[in-house]
């Protein structure tokens, strides 16, 4: 993901008139490959294998810190003491109390801190959120949104990090791909109060990469049915988080009914925007979305499609944009407070499974009658 942001740095240039100029200058990695790709980027003074080097640059105001989770809250707690703000990746934390943690030493020392989730600055979830906004859905009816992934369905893969709870976290896929299933609904303020989850851990070993295997003991898979209260209304809320979903690639999608509309969106179908009427007849309408609907325009003209490193870029331009006073309406990255949100949500989650039952969210009491 380092290498991401730096190619998104790379073309700074190619944001229209964005008032601030962003240059990555610093990086640090142990392993010397991944280092050395950074001699080509052009803007970068300093490599190193010390990150107290790269804290200790007086040069460097933001960090961004792509690492293994169980490394997140050591780290971003140096960034912040070092005075730098951060850009965290997800999952904030391996766990809740991590998240917490960072969440509380970033405002106790007043650094500005986001959390990393990028599918949403694609035109067709902004749009999906003008139009729930918009009212023209009515009553809403369900909401369902994940995120899939299918690599890990090739049991030939080998085993890395992300597949062991100890770096991981217990909270496994959720970690992984829960944060962005979460973004949008928690920004419209749909927070769960209600978790029934179905946890499944699919393929348990891979090869270690050394000729043997390895356990693989992580969640695989998650499927979390949750409850949220809009306008005084219980409705479900499906999310989903699974790296073995068959024929799915960073599959993110959005789907929200209502007693007069719909609206839905999925990374499967870049540029399709559908929305749901109706009139006499029942209607899933399709609008093709270009470029158009980014919230930071760039050179790309408007019927061009995005991708991935085009909402890359696009969070980036909020992280800095939200930093400098500048995002105005726009939508901006994961808050703190939604990151450790999430967590409330993950850490339910495996209560609910653990017990087989339905889990109360945070301080939310079940009120019997
Ligand atoms: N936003 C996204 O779409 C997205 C996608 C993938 C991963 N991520 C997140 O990014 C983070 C990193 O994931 P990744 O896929 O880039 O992992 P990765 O394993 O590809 O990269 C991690 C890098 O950290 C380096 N590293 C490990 N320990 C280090 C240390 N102590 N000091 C310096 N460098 C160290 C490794 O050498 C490696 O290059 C995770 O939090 C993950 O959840 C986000």
């Amino acid at each position: 993901m380092g290498k991401e942001a730096a190619s998104a740095f790379g073309r700074w240039f190619a944001l229209n008139d964005f008032p601030v100029q962003v240059a990555l200058t610093a990086v640090c990695d142990l392993n010397a490959d991944v280092l050395s790709w950074y001699k080509s980027v052009d803007t970068v003074k300093l490599l190193t294998t010390d990150y107290k080097e790269l804290l200790a640059d007086k040069s460097v105001d933001v960090v961004y810190v792509a690492l293994p989770h169980n490394l997140h809250k050591e780290y971003y707690l140096e960034v912040l003491a070092a005075g730098k703000d951060l850009l965290a990746e997800k999952p904030f934390g391996i766990d809740l109390e991590s998240a917490i943690a960072i969440m509380e030493t970033a405002e106790k020392l007043g650094r500005f801190v986001r959390c990393s989730s990028e599918m949403p600055f694609l035109p067709g979830p902004q749009r999906v959120i003008k139009e729930v906004l918009s009212g023209n859905i009515g009553q809403i009816i369900e909401i369902k949104a994940g995120f899939l992934h299918s690599s890990d369905l090739d049991p030939t893969k080998p085993i890395n990090w992300k597949r062991q709870t100890k770096f991981c976290g217990e909270i496994g896929v959720m970690g992984d791909l829960g944060m962005h299933v979460l973004h949008v609904p928690l920004r419209l303020g749909w927070k769960p109060h209600l978790v029934y989850a179905q946890l499944q851990k699919i393929i348990n070993e891979r090869p270690d990469g050394k000729g043997g295997m390895a356990v693989c003991d992580t969640w695989n898979n998650a499927t979390l049915n949750t409850e949220v209260l809009i306008s005084d209304q219980q409705v479900p809320m499906t999310l989903e988080m699974k790296r073995i979903a068959p024929g799915e690639t960073n599959t993110w999608y959005i789907e929200v009914l209502g007693t007069t509309g719909g609206v839905k969106y999925s990374t499967k179908d870049t540029k399709a925007f559908w929305t749901f009427k109706c009139e006499g007849e029942q209607l899933w309408q399709r609008t093709d979305l270009g470029f158009k609907g980014v919230q930071f325009p760039t050179v790309t003209g408007g019927i061009f499609e995005p991708g991935f490193a085009d909402c890359f870029m696009q969070m980036l331009a909020a992280y800095i944009a939200e930093r400098e006073g500048l995002l105005g309406d726009k939508f901006g990255c994961v808050t703190p407070q939604e990151a450790v949100d999430s967590h409330y949500v993950f850490n339910a989650a495996l209560k609910s499974y653990a017990s087989q039952s339905l889990a109360t969210i945070g301080n939310y009491q079940i009120e019997m009658a």
